[in-house]
């Protein structure tokens, strides 16, 4: 593979070259393999630019928020959820988890979505996905498609899981893993690092890396030729999280000419670590918040309310169209820089899902409330973590029960299994009897 030598030297990679050229057999078998993957060029522009650039590089000075509104009336709420479960009853939507991330916040060896964040039940994330999903597809009458982002790290494990669990109860057919792409972590002065003696240090993508991983991967042929018009796109670690919401989807199909839709909470506070909803020289997308100069995170109405309030909770809705476009299409490159194999401030790069919205063109951002529909789990103790998760779930599956007249216990948190109930519905005081320690369970606040 000489070319291979050639490409690497003319990237800046002569010392890999060089490496590479002391190896024989296996060994440089598995290595060539690490280096064909990546784009050298790329890399080296990469470099070039990251190394020059300060963190508020990523935002223009021409950033106004975006405005949204949460709820509507009943009538407007209900045709949304009508139209949605239409769309949804005729196969039209699917559900596209991007899981390919390391969770190091938590402190969970594993895929995240492996995780179980001690409800009564002791259900996995995946589980409690898995089973939302298939209690709407019940009640709309048609299987939902289930894509299942991954990165190397967590590929086999995620899907060994799922196996173990006899995929909750789905059919294996309609779910679909594959892996995002890779790239090259790289030493302070832009030299490739490596990951012991065959490998180099890949690392994913970032969940950018979806709308390409989707393509290649064939899922998105897969999705067209189902006739799947809606894909649901969202991440792990929300507990909260309504999949394939049919008023969600109702709302984007009614309004009409956007191509994505996102949904928005009001931010809890202004160092909350949440990307925000807003124009950046009159393009809609989301600032991420490691982005974010200070100066726009605290700024303040003449209220007091935060001008760039619209937080981004990570579950957005994308029209076929708008992934067809973005299977080509370059998001740029953020950065980090971490320790990598022992060597400090070396540099990683990541693509943001959210980037696309600019290249889309309009979006319609939805604003939904913070405690019907986001509650992640991120951080081992303190916020977003287990604890304000069950919490959160708690209390809100307490309050579907009050509104349906169940004889609850005040002073008890509920935990309802999503195949009983996808977002309130189907309760009421006989079910609560007939289902308590069953479907229902009952816990103490902590
Ligand atoms: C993300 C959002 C942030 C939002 C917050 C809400 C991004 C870049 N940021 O932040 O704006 O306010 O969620 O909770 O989306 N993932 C991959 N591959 C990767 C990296 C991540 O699939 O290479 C997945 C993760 O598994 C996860 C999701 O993307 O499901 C979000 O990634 P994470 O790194 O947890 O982003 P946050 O910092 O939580």
């Amino acid at each position: 593979m000489s070319n291979l030598i050639e490409i690497l030297n003319n990237a800046g990679q002569e010392e890999l070259a060089n490496y590479l050229n002391t190896l024989e057999g296996d060994a440089r078998k598995r290595l060539e393999r690490d280096i064909a993957s990546q784009d050298w060029e790329e890399l080296k522009a990469l470099h070039a630019e990251k190394s020059t650039a300060s963190l508020s590089d990523n935002v223009s000075s021409d950033l106004k928020p975006m405005p949204f509104k949460i709820g509507a009336d009943d009538l407007r709420y209900e045709f949304w959820k009508e139209t949605g479960e239409i769309i949804l009853g005729k196969g039209q939507v699917a559900a596209f988890l991007v899981a390919g991330g390391q969770g190091s916040r938590l402190g969970f060896e594993g895929p995240k979505g492996m995780f179980d964040i001690g409800l009564p039940s002791h259900k996995s994330l995946f589980q409690l996905q898995a089973e939302r999903l298939q209690n709407l597809a019940a009640q709309v009458g048609h299987a939902i498609p289930w894509c299942i982002m991954t990165s190397p790290l967590n590929h086999e494990a995620t899907v060994n899981f799922f196996t173990e669990h006899n995929f909750f109860g789905m059919d294996r057919q309609n779910i679909r893993f594959f892996e995002q792409g890779t790239i090259c972590a790289l030493s302070p002065d832009g030299k490739a690092v490596r990951d012991g003696e065959d490998h180099l240090a890949l690392v994913p993508d970032g969940n950018g890396g979806c709308f390409r991983a989707l393509a290649q991967s064939g899922s998105l042929a897969w999705l067209i030729e189902r006739g799947v018009r809606y894909v649901f796109l969202y991440s792990v670690d929300n507990a909260l999280c309504r999949i394939c919401d049919p008023a969600f989807i109702g709302a984007l199909a009614s309004e009409g000419r956007s191509m994505s839709a996102s949904k928005v909470v009001h931010k809890a506070n202004a160092g909350e670590k949440v990307g925000i909803f807003a124009f950046q020289n009159n393009k809609p997308g989301v600032v991420e918040y490691s982005d974010l100069p200070e100066e726009y995170r605290d700024m303040t109405n003449p209220d007091g309310s935060l001008t760039f309030d619209g937080g981004n909770i990570a579950i957005h809705l994308f029209k076929i169209e708008g992934l067809r476009k973005l299977q080509t299409s370059k998001l740029p490159w953020h950065t980090a820089r971490k320790t990598v194999c022992g060597i400090e401030k070396c540099w990683k790069f990541e693509q943001f899902l959210f980037d696309a919205f600019p290249q889309l063109g309009s979006m319609m951002p939805f604003g939904v409330i913070r405690e019907e529909e986001f509650s992640p789990v991120k951080n081992a103790e303190g916020n977003d973590s287990p604890k304000t998760a069950r919490t959160m779930i708690g209390k809100l599956h307490r309050e579907w029960l009050r509104k349906a007249h169940a004889e609850i216990n005040p002073n008890k948190l509920y935990e309802i299994s999503p195949t009983l109930s996808y977002a309130g519905e189907n309760l009421s005081r006989r079910v609560f009897e007939r289902e308590l320690g069953k479907n229902i369970l009952e816990f103490d606040e902590e």
